[in-house]
């Protein structure tokens, strides 16, 4: 029977911080979590999570998770507590760790999630920064892989901008040895830290593509996923990247380009009509709610291989 294995790392801040068999471990023990075939225990653990931006997902889904294994959580408000006036992160950091046994932590700039990391005893988990976003990206593979049950031959094209979600996409992606193809303007490319990594994982330059036209990018994709044009604290560059992402919308005209077992992922939440229709979000190729709720499975299975 699977049972959680203990990750190599401490923390998880980055899809970088698993190594294939781990990627592949937490995905196949969340699937078990989901069809009731295992139950975990983690009588009095306390998670930590501090969110310097709004989340409805990440952290429901982290708060449920908790709850499931037996644990709880604190809701560690930067606005009611003293995170919010400025007290330093290596303070913060020291003291948390003291009581809680995990960290999740949303914010802007990666560096202070590595900060929190670096000062914390405890494991450290990355619930979204400006860089990356791997607890989604594994709740996107473990959709996947509940559609076509495994990876062989999966063509995933992500058509948006080169974002932190994007970002974890690509370097799960290629943990998992899945074609990963962005879709983006000019001006929208993925880091090219996270190209350069990710090509070093996949040893290939052929299984990461960045294109610029969306309709040849979905030629014979399995997996059409968007997000939000503008994400979060990107309010002031809303009209620009609209006119800029002219053309970039899943619609049910691109949807048809791709393959005719195709589905549809968004991360949520959705502008719906902007970066996709209401139409194809309701459609019968989208997976899009069961992408949501693997997020719990996915939270659980992670957190047992992180707890220690
Ligand atoms: N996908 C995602 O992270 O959603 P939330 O912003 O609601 O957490």
């Amino acid at each position: 029977m699977i049972k959680p294995i203990k990750l190599a790392q401490k923390d998880f801040l980055s899809s970088l911080d698993m190594s294939t068999e781990e990627c592949t471990h937490i995905i196949d023990l969340a699937k078990n979590i989901k069809n009731n075939s295992l139950n975990l225990e983690y009588e009095n653990k306390v998670l930590g999570l501090i969110f310097d931006k709004s989340s409805t997902r990440t952290r429901v889904s982290f708060q449920v998770a908790m709850s499931r294994l037996g644990g709880t959580t604190i809701d560690l408000n930067p606005t009611t507590s003293q995170i919010g006036r400025g007290e330093p992160i290596k303070d913060t950091a020291r003291v948390l760790s003291r009581y809680c046994d995990l960290i999740a932590i949303r914010t802007f700039n990666h560096s202070d999630l590595e900060e929190y990391a670096k000062w914390s005893t405890k494991p450290v988990i990355n619930a979204l920064t400006d860089l990356e976003h791997p607890c989604q990206a594994l709740a996107d593979f473990l959709t996947i892989k509940e559609v076509f049950q495994d990876f062989r031959n999966v063509v995933l094209t992500f058509i948006g901008d080169g974002n932190n979600v994007a970002h974890s996409l690509i370097l799960c992606g290629a943990l998992l040895g899945v074609e990963v193809r962005i879709a983006c303007p000019k001006g929208f490319l993925p880091n090219p830290f996270i190209i350069k990594k990710a090509r070093e994982i996949y040893k290939s330059d052929d299984l990461l593509k960045i294109i610029h036209d969306p309709q040849t990018a979905v030629k014979g994709a399995n997996v059409l996923y968007t997000d939000v044009w503008s994400s979060m604290g990107e309010e002031n560059q809303k009209e620009n990247k609209d006119k800029e992402f002219n053309g970039f919308t899943i619609d049910t005209d691109l949807l048809s380009k791709a393959n005719k077992d195709a589905i549809v992922l968004h991360c949520l939440p959705a502008y719906r009509n902007k970066e996709i229709t209401d139409e194809v979000i309701e459609s019968k190729n989208s997976r899009i709610f069961d992408q949501a709720e693997n997020r719990l499975h996915v939270q659980q299975a992670l957190l047992s291989c992180l707890i220690q």
